[in-house]
Formats: structure tokens, sequence, C-alpha cells
């Protein structure tokens, strides 16, 4: 649906809206940290932030923007694009389906039918498409991905070895649903180095400005708007925005897409990406989750911003 131009709300106003939302929402205590592993246990709750970076390249930032966190499932989304540019949309769909499942994100299941993960936002998902990544082995294949993320970042970007390690050691779940995955072939390369890069692409720190960046690239067909560095083929970006939409939240996805209407991922760390296409990408950062493993106040957030700067894709109210 086109809206003209001036259907946004000027971005003079941006930056007193992010201090409003930060300042309405640093009370709200609900929820919990993740504490699976002691790493995210031990993070400070109170924790805000809030960016917006548009796609002329402007970043208004709100809160603890400069704090580093490991992105965690935030990576599906970025990985899954490179997986699409490694192999094309035809061979990924033959791994990876593209259906929401109602589950929880960690859910082992795959479909009856076709033996395939759901869709690559669910962990099942996020495995095949890692294990998709190419490379001459595993430093080669981190490094692809390390790579991936400075495009989109615009900065050298580490992982966390104490986050990578923990989650490599308590992983069992992640490898349990690798075995049922290499059981029915939906897996070729040595599961074992497949997920050490899933757990790394997790483990991967990045500021709550760095998600807003990633999210504007994503709405910038595929261009960083402050490097100005392609970071990926733009022909995928509707592959990449139509699964964040329709499963990007777990099972929050459709209340998401009915209330928010823009294209989001969420990370157990306590970030959320979300994408107005054309137009800006959305930051948020608090690490207080809700039972789904979303945050609270970044869910909330995005909630405000998509009311008061009119981002729902669908909504043509007075256009
Ligand atoms: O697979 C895991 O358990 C984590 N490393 C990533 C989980 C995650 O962020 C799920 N999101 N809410």
């Amino acid at each position: 649906m086109n809206k003209p131009e001036n259907y946004l709300i000027a971005t003079s106003t941006i930056p007193e809206i992010l201090a409003e939302l930060h300042s309405q929402y640093q009370t709200l205590k609900d929820g919990v940290v993740a504490n699976y592993i002691p790493e995210l246990a031990k993070v400070n709750p109170d924790f805000f932030s809030i960016c917006i970076t548009t796609v002329d390249g402007q970043t208004y930032e709100v809160g603890d923007f400069q704090q580093l966190f490991t992105i965690q499932s935030i990576s599906k989304v970025f990985v899954y694009g490179l997986a699409l540019e490694d192999h094309g949309r035809d061979y990924v769909l033959t791994r990876v389906g593209v259906e929401p499942t109602g589950d929880a994100f960690n859910a082992i299941i795959l479909d009856e039918q076709s033996k395939r993960p759901y869709n690559p936002m669910v962990n099942a998902g996020a495995i095949a498409t890692t294990s998709l990544i190419k490379g001459k082995g595993a430093t080669e294949r981190l490094n692809r991905v390390l790579e991936m993320y400075k495009k989109y970042i615009g900065r050298d970007v580490f992982v966390d070895i104490s986050v990578f390690t923990s989650e490599r050691s308590t992983g069992h779940r992640n490898r349990a649903t690798a075995h049922l995955m290499l059981n029915f072939g939906m897996i070729e390369q040595n599961i074992e180095e497949s997920l050490d890069l899933y757990f790394q692409q997790c483990s991967a720190m990045v500021t709550c400005r760095d998600l807003s960046v990633m999210a504007a690239t994503l709405a910038n067909k595929g261009i960083n708007p402050i490097t100005q560095e392609r970071a990926i083929d733009n022909r995928y970006i509707k592959d990449i925005l139509s699964v964040m939409y329709t499963c990007g939240m777990y099972n929050f996805a459709g209340e998401w897409a009915y209330k928010i209407g823009i294209p989001a991922k969420s990370g157990v760390s306590g970030g959320i990406i979300a994408v107005v296409p054309g137009k800006m990408g959305i930051g948020v950062f608090s690490p207080l989750l809700d039972v789904r493993g979303n945050s609270i106040r970044g869910v909330k957030v995005c909630e405000e911003l998509s009311q008061r700067l009119r981002l729902h894709l669908f909504d043509c109210v007075g256009i």
C-alpha cells in the first residue's frame, strides 16, 4: 500500500517522542531477564534504550544506546539473508519453510510432510539456515558471518566468548533439534560446527544504536544508510521482511502484525528490531522479557511508535 510522503510525523518530533517513551516506560519493571546462562542472568535489568535510524542516515537515540549486549535471535534475520545470497531462494526453501508455528521459539518440531523446520526465525529453522552458510571450515564460515554483520553495522563486530561457551555447553535442546534435522537429512554439514556457528552468531555483541542501523539497512533496500555500503542483495529484502512480519516475534507474531504492523525480530537478551520499509529502522533494548521471550518494554515502545508515527503497513486512515 503506497502512502504519501507526508504520512510520517515530521522527523523533528522524533527526539521528543523517544524521550517521552523512555521516561514513560523506564518505570515499568515487569518481566524477568533471561536466566538460562549466568552471563545473561547477571545483566542489569534497568538497561533501556530506544534508537531510530532513518533511511537518509539520521540517528535518534535515548538511554543506554552504547551498551553492548549479545544479539541472540535477532541474528537469525541476517544469517537468513546470507544463506539466501549463498544459495538462492529456491534452494533455501527446500531446507527451511516460511510458515509461522504458533509455538515457542525453541520447540522441537518439523513440518510433518516436508520434514523442514517451519521458518528461519525459530531455533530449528535458524540452525538449518546457519548450516547453509558457505566457507572452508569453521573459521572461514565465522568470518563470513562477522563480515556480514560489519556491513550492516559499519564497524568490526566481536563474539562474546563467555556467552558463546555457555551457550555451547548448555545448548542441549538446540543440539537435539539439530540431530532431529540430521536424521531427516535437513542438515548437511558437520552439525557440531554448525551449532558452534549458530551459538557464535547469537553471541555477537551489538548496541541498540547498531540494531537501528541494521534495521534501517533492511528498510533502505539493503544499503547501510550511514556508510552507503551494500549489506545484502536487494532481491532478498522481501524474503527477509516477509518472514520477519509473519514469524519474527514467535508465538506473539500474529498479535504483533495485527497491532504494530511492521516486520520485527526479538532476541532473548532484550533487543528488538523493527523495519519500516523505505523509512526507518527501530532498535529497542530492555532485558526484561515476557513469557514468550520478547522484551516487555520493547513491545510497548514499538506499539506506541507504530501508533504515534502511523507506521502500521496497512494503516490507510486519512490517506
Ligand atoms: O538458541 C538459543 O537458545 C539462543 N542463543 C537464542 C535464543 C533467542 O534469542 C530466542 N529469542 N527470544
